[in-house]
């Protein structure tokens, strides 16, 4: 294999024949509504090359109705991108497929695991682990509609759902209508009386159910998601399931993302300095205050990437402050680093 192929994270296959796509799966970041914006994933991207990483849910009725441009743009650098559609109109769903296909994203997810009200209104999210037959025809609707796998996102039961049947048949159906690739959040989702905050944190974490249903239906490719914090637990994980996701974590400390090219993917290790990450997004900052993005959209998203190191308060305190005057410019970016103590310079 040559080097540049082995850099190349969209090399269509890898050393033993599987699409970069599976490849990339074994680590992604999880979708998240209001933070894996464009400029989050640009910045994860100058942490991570490999990973997968997904766009915040966006709506099937929000991309066919909305300002499409707003909701699907995103630059070649982000991937590989999967975007996250939530909806269960079949056609709407094929419509909005269509559409996120021709911008030229690597897979399609269905979102079957958001529990929030705003959600649950317009039946979507979690509420369809009740209605798997209505899942699948989603799911084998968006497949129609594309050449990108279609995958989903789902928890392991909603309520008073029995976690071993009703996943094990929610599962056999995803994988009957031809879902790629299923990422699995070990925690059932409590549909009233929890804030969707609450349940993320509330419902306990049931690994071993994902790893049986994994088991179960082996070589089927799954990942698991939830309450993975470290790059250890996370190694523990891919033990039994062929990818983690991470969400919170990967968002409140960015820094972590920096090692998962040369521990999960076999890259080189690479040195990716708080100093070169800073330069680089006050770069991209300086394009995106050109076409009318202000600042703090963008360094709310780094306000992690000190943690830990003295002067990380300050750090944090300029980039959330500082950054939200108006006219500030990628300067302010500079003046947040020079308050971190300068990095030992990597052997
Ligand atoms: C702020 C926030 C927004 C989220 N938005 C979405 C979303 O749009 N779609 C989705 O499938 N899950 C969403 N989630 C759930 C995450 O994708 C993930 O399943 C959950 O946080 C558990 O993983 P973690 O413990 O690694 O954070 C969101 C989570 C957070 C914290």
């Amino acid at each position: 294999m040559s080097n540049d192929q082995h850099h190349n994270p969209l090399k269509t296959t890898d050393f033993v024949g599987r699409t970069s796509l599976t490849v990339a799966r074994r680590f992604s970041v999880a979708p998240m509504m209001d933070w894996t914006d464009r400029h989050c994933r640009v910045l994860h991207r100058q942490l991570t090359k490999r990973a997968l990483l997904f766009t915040e849910m966006v709506t099937s009725a929000a991309v066919v109705h909305g300002d499409r441009d707003r909701l699907l743009g995103f630059s070649a650098m982000e991937q590989p991108l999967a975007v996250q559609l939530g909806g269960s109109d079949p056609a709407e769903l094929a419509a909005a497929t269509r559409i996120a296909t021709a911008y030229g994203y690597d897979e399609v997810n269905l979102n079957v695991g958001c529990p929030s009200d705003r959600v649950q209104s317009g039946k979507f999210g979690a509420c369809l682990m009740a209605e798997p037959e209505l899942v699948a025809d989603c799911v084998r609707a968006m497949r129609d509609a594309t050449d990108l796998p279609v995958t989903v996102k789902c928890r392991i039961g909603i309520d008073d759902q029995d976690i071993e049947q009703s996943l094990d048949r929610f599962a056999d159906m995803m994988v009957a209508a031809g879902a790629a690739h299923l990422y699995v959040h070990a925690r059932k989702a409590w549909l009233k009386g929890l804030s969707p905050k609450e349940n993320r944190t509330i419902p306990p974490l049931d690994y071993p159910r994902v790893y049986r249903l994994k088991a179960r239906l082996a070589p089927y490719e799954m990942s698991i998601n939830g309450g993975i914090e470290t790059l250890d637990a996370a190694a523990a994980h891919l033990e039994h399931m062929d990818g983690v996701m991470l969400g919170r974590a990967a968002y409140h400390e960015p820094m972590l993302l920096a090692e998962i090219d040369s521990r999960f993917f076999g890259e080189a290790e690479r040195s990716s300095s708080l100093t070169a990450i800073m330069h680089a997004m006050a770069e991209y900052a300086e394009g995106e205050l050109s076409r009318g993005t202000r600042l703090n959209n963008i360094t709310r998203h780094m306000l992690g990437l000190a943690n830990g190191r003295p002067g990380a308060r300050v750090f944090r305190q300029i980039l959330s402050v500082d950054a939200a005057r108006k006219g500030a410019g990628p300067d302010v970016m500079l003046r947040a680093l020079a308050e971190v103590e300068p990095e030992r310079a990597v052997a």
